[in-house]
This record gives C-alpha cells, structure tokens and sequence, in this order.
C-alpha cells in the first residue's frame, strides 16, 4: 500500500505538470490558429459568393481563366487547415506522451521495487492496469479541448458581431419629428467614408417643399452618397442637413426615416408574397390603400393577372418578376407609405422602353405633392424637374432649373450631350425635341 501510494505520489509529480502544461500551452496556440483558419475560410466564402452572384458576368467573359485569388486565397485557407489540425494533433500527441512516459517510470520504480522485494508483482500488474483505466479520461479530455476550442473562437466571433453598436444613434434629447412639409437644405455638408478622402465636399443647396431635384453627374461623383444623407444613413462630417429647419440629428431616427421613402436602383424585395412586400414593416393594413397604391403605380395590371394575385410569393430578391415589375412594386411600396420625401436612385436604368415607359408614369404619381430627390442620366427626366443639382468628384459645380443651366458649355450640357450619344440616340429623337435644340 505504501508502495502504490508512492508510485501514485511519482506519477503526479512527474507526470500531471508536464502534461497539463502541454495542454494549456497547446490549447492556446490551437485557439490562435483556429481563429486565423476560420477568417480565411470567412474569405473563401465571400469570393465564393460574389463570383456567383456575378456569375452571368463571369460566363459573360467566358473566364476560363479562373479568379486567381480564388485559388490563393484557397490556399493559403488549405494551409491554415493544415496548422490547426497540426496543432490540434500535438495535442493529443503529447497527452499520449505524457500517459506513455508516466507508464513508463512508474514500470521502472514498480519493477526495481519488484526486485528489491519491497512490492509482488501482481501488485505492479495491478497497479498498471489501473494505470490505464486512469490515463483513458485524461486522453478524452484533451480531445475535447482541442474540440471546445473551435467552437469557443466562432462564439468569440459570434459576441463581437452582437456588441458592434450601429454608428449613427438618437441623441439623448432627440424629438419626434412631426410631419414634414418637406423642405430639405444642406449646409456646407462635408463626408468621407474614409478619413483623408471627401466623398462630398462642402455642399450647400436648399430645396422647398414639393420641388423634384434632379441630381445628375458621372458615375462617383457622389450623387447616391448625397442622397444617403437625407435618410441619416450617415452623418456629415462638417456642416449640417436640415429638413424643415432642424438639423436631422435632433430627430427620432425611426421618425425621420418614416417620412423619406427610397426606391434604389436594384429594389430590395423579399421572398414573401406580394402584399408583404408592398407593406413591409406594418403591422396592419388597409387593403383599399395598397390597391391605391398599386394603381397609381401601375403594379395592379400584372398584379392582377398573376394566378394568386397579391398573394402570390416571390421568390427571393423577387425572383420571378421582371425587373421593370419590380421597381414598380417598389414605387407602390413608397406610394402606400405615403412619405413626403422620397428618393429615387436611377429608377428606370436597365429597363426597354415599354417596361420604362410603365416606370416613369408611376414616378410621375409617385412624385406629386412631395419633395423628391431623383438621381438620373436621362435629360428627358432632368428637363420634367424643378431643380436640377449637378455633382462632380463630391462638389456641386451647378444648382439650378433645366433653363437656367441648359446652356452651352455648362456641365450639365455636356453631361446631356455624352448620355445622349452614348445611348446612340441621334438629334431627332424625342429626347432632344424636349430638350430644344442640340
Ligand atoms: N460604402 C462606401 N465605402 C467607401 N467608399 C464609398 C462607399 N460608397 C461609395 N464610395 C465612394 O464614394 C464615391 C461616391 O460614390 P457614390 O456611390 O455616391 O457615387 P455615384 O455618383 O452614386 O456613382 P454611380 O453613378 O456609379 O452610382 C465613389 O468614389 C465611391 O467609390
Ligand atoms: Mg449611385
């Protein structure tokens, strides 16, 4: 008995801090790279899914040549793979080192005691085997660390993402923003997404209520990040947005964004049935409203052709209409909202000239009686507008009506003349009839 509680006494003291020394240390290291192994299987999965969702573009170009950062990135996850499950197997390794080695003395001190008479050998036997038994937990445990460790680094994932509070918040003194007339003014308003770039740079205009501005110029000239300041998506960084007179950041933020309607370029729709779209975020609803709405978007008409009619489910990102039905399931969305400012990005681009023909009447409804700010390349569209707002590189170079800025040599007019010869359209069309002469 003395002998065994020796031999146990060896074992711990040999034994138990080497192993568990290896354990800690090694279950650290496996937490190190099997964090480093999930964000590049993170990357692979983003290059994944935007190579499919450009897949027409990819086959477009008949890239035979495959994305070689697919492939690196492919890689360099393939080798992260390899050093956790590395690390992961010295783990285990060294616990089957630490049993074997442990086994091992205590075979060398039995078997001198053995020899010197002070223990039977049964009693080594005994003790050995029960030495296994011992030894089979502590093997199990540290395989489950090294299993706990993954699944503690994507939690650690998981709780970041949860405590990322959004950057644009209600001040502690905010109001309700009672209902908006609709005039709408920047003043000196600079932003960058980026410190040390200027998106916008030092804008001031003012807008009454009512008025459609339209808001033109080449592609990055920060006409969508202007007009993602009226909705408080972002905050300027100099200067202030107002609409009827308060700057945006004293108001509610759900209450200021109840009364700007947005029909983006590409609308947002849901894999739900059509009458959930249409009245997103409602709790309840009038039917006779949306059927307004839809009218007056010009929606009703296919609407009511389809078997199952407002309950018909789309699929997802509206999959199974087309693109012209829906923006206009988007203009009804904003018409049943009712909101007295909205803002329209490039609403008809990609469309031929019947389903654009459709989309434009539903604006021309759509924009009665409110303040709207549409960004848009077609001159047709800027001479209907009361205001027409002209951006290059963040700046506005002109402000002003259709009359007052068609001229020759402004920005404007040579924005016009490019989107026209661009579209191939020659100086007969009606484009130009509208817009006088060319
Ligand atoms: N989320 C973002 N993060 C960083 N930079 C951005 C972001 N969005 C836009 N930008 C940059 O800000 C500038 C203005 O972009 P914006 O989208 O406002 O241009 P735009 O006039 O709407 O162009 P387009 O006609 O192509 O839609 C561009 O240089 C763009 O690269
Ligand atoms: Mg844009």
């Amino acid at each position: 008995l003395v002998l065994d509680w020796r031999l146990t006494l060896l074992l711990f003291v040999s034994v138990a801090p080497v192993t568990l020394y290896s354990v800690t240390r090694c279950s650290k290291q496996l937490r190190n790279v099997t964090q480093k192994r999930l964000e590049s299987e993170n990357q692979v999965a983003t290059i994944f899914s935007e190579t499919l969702s450009r897949i027409a573009v990819v086959q477009l170009f008949s890239s035979s040549r495959r994305s070689s950062g697919f492939e690196e990135q492919n890689r360099s996850n393939y080798k992260a793979e390899m050093k956790m499950l590395r690390s992961k197997n010295k783990m285990v390794r060294s616990v089957e080192i630490g049993t074997a080695v442990g086994t091992g003395l205590v075979f060398w001190f039995g078997a001198r005691q053995v020899l010197e008479r002070n223990m039977s050998p049964g009693d080594l036997i005994v003790f050995v085997s029960y030495l296994r038994t011992l030894f089979k937990p502590v093997r199990r445990v540290a395989t489950l660390i090294a299993q706990t460790s993954r699944v503690r680094v994507s939690a650690e994932r998981i709780m970041q993402l949860l405590k990322t509070e959004p950057e644009i918040r209600d001040a502690p003194d905010a109001i309700v923003a009672p209902g908006f007339r609709g005039h709408v003014e920047f003043v000196g308003v600079s932003f960058g997404y980026e410190p040390g770039w200027l998106a916008l740079r030092d804008i001031s205009f003012k807008v009454h209520a009512g008025q459609t501005v339209a808001v033109t110029g080449l592609s990055g000239s920060g006409k969508s990040t202007l007009t993602s300041l009226i909705p408080r998506l972002y905050d300027p960084a100099t200067g202030a947005v107002l609409i009827d007179g308060e700057d945006l950041r004293r108001y509610q933020l759900s209450s200021l964004r109840n009364q700007i309607a947005v029909v983006p370029q590409s609308p947002m729709l849901f894999g739900s049935t059509i009458i959930e779209n249409i009245t997103y975020g409602a709790d309840s609803f009038d039917r006779e409203a949306v059927h307004r709405a839809t009218r007056l978007a010009h929606a009703d008409e296919f609407i009511d052709k389809l078997p199952k009619g407002y309950e018909t489910v789309l699929g997802e990102r509206g999959k199974g209409l087309s693109a012209g039905q829906r923006q206009r399931i988007a203009i009804a969305r904003a018409l049943w909202r009712d909101a007295p400012i909205v803002i329209l990005d490039e609403p008809t681009t990609g469309l031929d000239a019947v389903a654009e023909g459709y989309v434009l009447a539903a604006i021309e409804n759509l924009l009665r009686n409110r303040t709207a700010f549409v960004i848009t390349h077609r001159p047709s569209t800027m001479r209907k507008a009361d205001l027409i707002l002209v951006l290059e590189a963040g700046t506005l170079v002109e402000f002003g009506t259709f009359d007052q800025l068609f001229r020759a040599k402004t920005r404007l007019r040579q924005l016009c003349e490019l989107q026209l010869s661009h579209a191939g359209i020659d100086k007969n069309t009606m484009d130009l009839q509208w817009t006088g002469s060319l």
